[in-house]
């Protein structure tokens, strides 16, 4: 928060203590006698309309009641920031509040990552309890993008099947993690030609998994040696550059001809980012066990 010009701090601690003491005051100036007073229980002089008003005193428990929360109110504002910028006597900030808080639960939590950081990610992908803890970071770091499933989306990776851009194995899922990935599919058309010739490309691609589309793959198939350096001489893939497999009726862009056609002729890239500085190695580590686990 921005400190309070001093103007406005004089301006909200007068309006709070005039309150305050207004109140007190209130309470005192309606339980005094007054000179005109009728006795208790009595009738009082201005009844209307048939309506007759009695004079009856406050509770007790009620007046205590009124002075005790104006007591509290005063030490309240005393002790913690509430009159302008007087910051209270027991120097009490909801940032140093939350830091306890935060610190507390690290304490506590820390030692259980700890454990979990000894055991492998294999061996701990079948501890349930891990498994509930890597969910758990999931869901509030990576749903956003992979889903709160982790089924994925267009653009973004299932990763729940057995089909991986980079592997799936316990080390390589931990790198993805730990660095991020950056998968770049170049836009194509320029080197491929006319329109014909993409959507004869694009019907070669879906033959590779058993498809046909609306060109003629076997013109298309000649120019799929752009493609091999990326995808491979029998086009299942490269798991360095994260080049999809193109044989498997998996697809990250989209698996109907427009959207094959769209990233053959302008490209697509997809860029996973590194999480070493926003989570602890300790935390890749479980997360990277519950991500095991999915495809399991
Ligand atoms: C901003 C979006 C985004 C967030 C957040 C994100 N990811 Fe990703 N992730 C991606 C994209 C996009 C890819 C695919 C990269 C590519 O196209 O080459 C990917 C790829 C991956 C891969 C590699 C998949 C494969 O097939 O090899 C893994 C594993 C992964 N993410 C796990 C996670 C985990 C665990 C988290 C949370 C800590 C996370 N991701 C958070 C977007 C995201
Ligand atoms: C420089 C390497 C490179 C070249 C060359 C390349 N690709 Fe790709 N391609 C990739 C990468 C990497 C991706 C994944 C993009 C991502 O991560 O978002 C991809 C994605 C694709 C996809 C989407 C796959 C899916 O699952 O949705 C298709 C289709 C595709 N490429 C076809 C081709 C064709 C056809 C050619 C040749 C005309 C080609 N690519 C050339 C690297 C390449």
């Amino acid at each position: 928060m921005n400190e309070m010009s001093s103007f406005w701090s004089t301006w909200i601690t007068c309006i709070v203590l005039l309150n305050i003491f207004g109140c007190l005051w209130l309470l005192w100036w309606a339980g005094r006698k007054h000179d005109n007073d009728v006795a208790e229980g009595k009738e009082l002089k201005h009844s209307f309309d048939g309506i007759i008003v009695i004079h009856n005193a406050m509770p007790r428990w009620w007046k205590v009641m009124f002075y005790a929360t104006i007591v509290f109110s005063l030490a309240y504002l005393a002790l913690y920031p509430g009159l302008g910028s007087f910051k209270g006597a027991i120097g009490w900030t909801s940032i140093k509040q939350w830091e306890h808080e935060i610190e507390k639960a690290d304490n506590r939590y820390n030692r259980i990552f700890a454990d979990y950081a000894k055991i492998g990610i294999e061996e701990l992908a079948k501890d349930p309890e891990a498994v509930k803890v890597g969910q758990r970071l999931f869901g509030n770091n990576c749903s956003v993008c992979h889903g709160s499933d982790a089924h994925g989306a267009i653009g973004f990776p299932n990763l729940t099947d057995t089909d991986w851009l980079y592997g799936g194995d316990p080390e390589t899922i931990k790198s993805s993690i730990t660095h991020g990935r950056i998968g770049n599919m170049p836009a194509m058309a320029a080197a491929i030609g006319d329109e014909t010739a993409i959507i004869d490309v694009a019907a070669h691609v879906l033959r590779l998994s058993g498809r046909k589309g609306s060109g003629n793959a076997e013109a298309g198939k000649a120019n799929f040696a752009l493609c091999i350096a990326c995808h491979g001489p029998d086009a299942n893939g490269n798991k360095t550059l994260g080049a999809p497999n193109l044989t498997d009726n998996v697809w990250l862009h989209g698996r109907d001809e427009a959207s094959i056609v769209a990233t053959i002729t302008t490209g697509k890239s997809g860029a996973m980012p590194a999480f070493r500085n926003a989570l602890s190695e300790e935390k890749i580590h479980v997360l990277s066990a519950y991500v095991y686990s999915l495809s399991k």
